[in-house]
């Protein structure tokens, strides 16, 4: 029986990633933590405090809970990474080794999110190979390839069944984005709701890899249960499903927001840091090797944001309606 231990699980990924897990494998399979105390995050499933930088602790965690598997997602991203470089690093790198120690030690698989940020001015923009130059400018960045490899390095000395995607930037409603370049994407959609405008921080024109949270999730999913006999990659996978630019994203939000206006005052290191990334991933060969199709383009996804925003708001304008 798969007993799952996922770790960020209050993050922007975890949070997804958890319902689903729930969803297909039970409350009783899966394991929630989060560095943050269970009392400030909502899970359906079993939930505890852990720091991953804490390796008996974590090791007790997987021990007693006889996890099969760790989903690591706790990790600092892009923006926040450059706030506190050295911060991120330990986070990032000393997290990573100690969920990849403990799953040698307790015969674990582990699944660990790589990300668009893993390629560097260097690499082929559009689109970025699969396997190709990987000189990241960002901390971000350096801790996701360095990541790959180690991932890689447990799997052929230790036998440690590791898998990763490259995620592009993640949109979704359910949980806020924590820190990231790809964060106006999602911003731009609580603006709108709100307050009918929004100032990007990006330039109109930056055209940036996306890809909405339903498709990442599934993608997690599918590629831990792909035959490993299938895989000549593993740490980590290119998929991609969306690219645009924020002035075309405005086009799109305004067919449900009428009159929504957007202003740009691009943010040196943000604007920065996007230049550095491809503005597409060829992820010919996960579609080969393990079927990735993604699902949602532009019009379907930001017609399900409005959808799950509109409906997260309804209960709260109904509250106010009868004060
Ligand atoms: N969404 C992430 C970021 O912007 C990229 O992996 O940092």
């Amino acid at each position: 029986m798969k007993r799952i231990l996922v770790t960020g699980a209050a993050g922007q990924i975890g949070t997804e990633l958890t319902s689903s897990l729930v969803a297909r494998f039970g409350p009783g399979g899966i394991l929630a933590t989060d560095v943050r105390d269970p009392a400030s995050w909502a899970s359906e499933c079993p939930a505890e405090q852990l720091d991953c930088l804490d390796l008996d602790a974590l090791r007790d965690t997987v021990t007693r809970f006889g996890a099969t598997a760790i989903h690591h997602l706790a990790a600092i991203l892009s923006v926040t990474a450059e706030a506190d470089p050295v911060r991120a690093y330990r986070i990032n790198m000393n997290g990573l080794v100690n969920v990849l120690q403990v799953a040698a030690e307790c015969g674990c698989r582990v699944f660990v999110p790589s990300s668009i940020a893993a390629f560097g001015p260097g690499t082929p923009r559009d689109p970025a190979p699969q396997s190709t130059l990987q000189r990241p400018t960002t901390m971000y960045g350096v801790t996701k390839v360095a990541g790959e490899l180690l991932c890689d390095y447990y799997h052929s000395r230790f036998g440690v069944d590791a898998r990763g995607l490259r995620f592009p930037g993640l949109i979704s409603y359910a949980a806020p984005p924590g820190g990231g370049t790809t964060d106006y994407a999602v911003e731009i959609f609580h603006a709108a709701l709100r307050d009918g405008r929004y100032t990007c921080f990006l330039r109109a024109d930056t055209r940036m890899d996306m890809m909405y949270m339903p498709d990442a999730i599934r993608a997690v999913i599918e590629v831990m249960e792909a035959p490993p006999d299938r895989l000549t990659h593993r740490n980590a996978f290119n998929i991609t499903a969306m690219q645009f630019t924020p002035a075309e994203l405005a086009t799109e939000i305004r067919a449900h927001v009428p009159g929504f206006r957007i202003g740009y005052d691009p943010d040196p290191l943000r604007q920065s840091i996007a230049d550095s990334w491809p503005s597409r991933l060829d992820d010919s060969e996960a579609r080969e090797q393990w079927g990735w199709r993604h699902e949602y383009e532009l019009p379907d996804m930001v017609a399900d944001m409005f959808r799950g925003l509109n409906a997260q708001r309804a209960p709260r304008a109904a509250v106010s309606a009868g004060r």
